[in-house]
């Protein structure tokens, strides 16, 4: 691991604050979308076909794009492949289900009174944030649609890109408001399952993610643009990455994905999400 020094500069802390003093409008243009900046991304092609269970709230698998990211080995892009609907019944789930949780950033949420201040809610293998580890015994059971969500979506990208497999086991439910931000990290507390990929899943206002090398000195990290429905990839080296979120940016189109023809309880939902991002950062912890 290389210390900060004046010739080994921490190149991630700079490009953060880079994109700490942007506007909105230079965020959305700057950092890097299949639309803007499609040279960074390689499509890679999907050939498998799964039934697919509609309460997973997912498009037909030949509609997704699934996109390798030029900027750094190993991380993977799959585009929304989320209906609106799915999204909505997402989104319902980790405001109603997973943030119900006796485990979150807010103590015991089971009766949701707290949903206003959640930032994070933990899901499977708890997560001990003091001592940074996972305990075989401190486990609920993951929620079965969220544990088959990842298996399609792990089945889809294997197969096109030969990655390894993940078994959910945890997750990190991370509720961000307007201002929040998220530190450069990284993520190596599943010590036994490093190897296997991340999957890491977007509901609500846009982010723009970083992701830079294994230290903050080896390159300059890369921005990606996350929108409502989009799923990122961490395989391979990518997995032990330095990562951050350093914005989380108004997205005007989230009103037409996620409010046209909504119902009662959907509007319960829009009102918390509309000036919100979700996160849903799913592990294996075990081998
Ligand atoms: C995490 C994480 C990224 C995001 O929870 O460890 O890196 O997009 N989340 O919010
Ligand atoms: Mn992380």
């Amino acid at each position: 691991m290389s210390a900060t020094t004046s010739e080994n500069p921490d190149l991630f802390t700079s490009v953060y604050k880079h994109f700490r003093r942007l506007s909105d409008t230079e965020c959305y243009t700057e950092a890097y979308s299949i639309v803007n900046h499609p040279t960074v991304f390689q499509q890679c092609p999907i050939t498998i076909s799964i039934d697919l269970d509609p309460s997973l709230g997912l498009q037909p698998i030949s509609n997704w794009s699934l996109y390798s990211c030029k900027f750094c080995d190993g991380l993977y892009f799959l585009s929304n492949p989320f209906t609106s609907t799915g999204q909505r019944q997402w989104i319902d789930r980790c405001i109603n289900i997973y943030a119900r949780q006796t485990k979150t950033s807010v103590g015991d949420n089971s009766n949701n009174e707290n949903l206003s201040r959640i930032r994070w809610a933990t899901l499977g293998y708890h997560y001990d944030w003091t001592n940074k580890i996972y305990k075989q015994d401190d486990h609920t059971k993951m929620p079965d649609e969220l544990a088959q969500l990842c298996k399609i979506i792990m089945q889809v990208i294997s197969s096109s890109t030969g990655c390894s497999m993940m078994n959910a086991e945890a997750a990190i439910v991370n509720y961000y408001h307007m201002n929040s931000t998220l530190c450069a990290h990284t993520d190596h507390s599943e010590y036994d399952a490093l190897t296997k990929p991340l999957i890491s899943l977007s509901f609500g206002n846009a982010a723009v993610f970083l992701i830079g090398g294994q230290t903050k000195t080896e390159c300059k990290p890369s921005p990606i643009l996350l929108r409502s429905g989009d799923i990122i990839l961490m395989t391979g080296s990518s997995r032990l990455c330095f990562h951050a979120v350093p914005r989380i940016l108004s997205d005007p189109l989230l009103n037409d994905i996620l409010y046209k023809n909504i119902d009662d309880n959907d509007e319960v939902c829009w009102s918390y999400i509309h000036d919100k991002r979700i996160n849903v950062n799913v592990r294996q912890v075990y081998s």
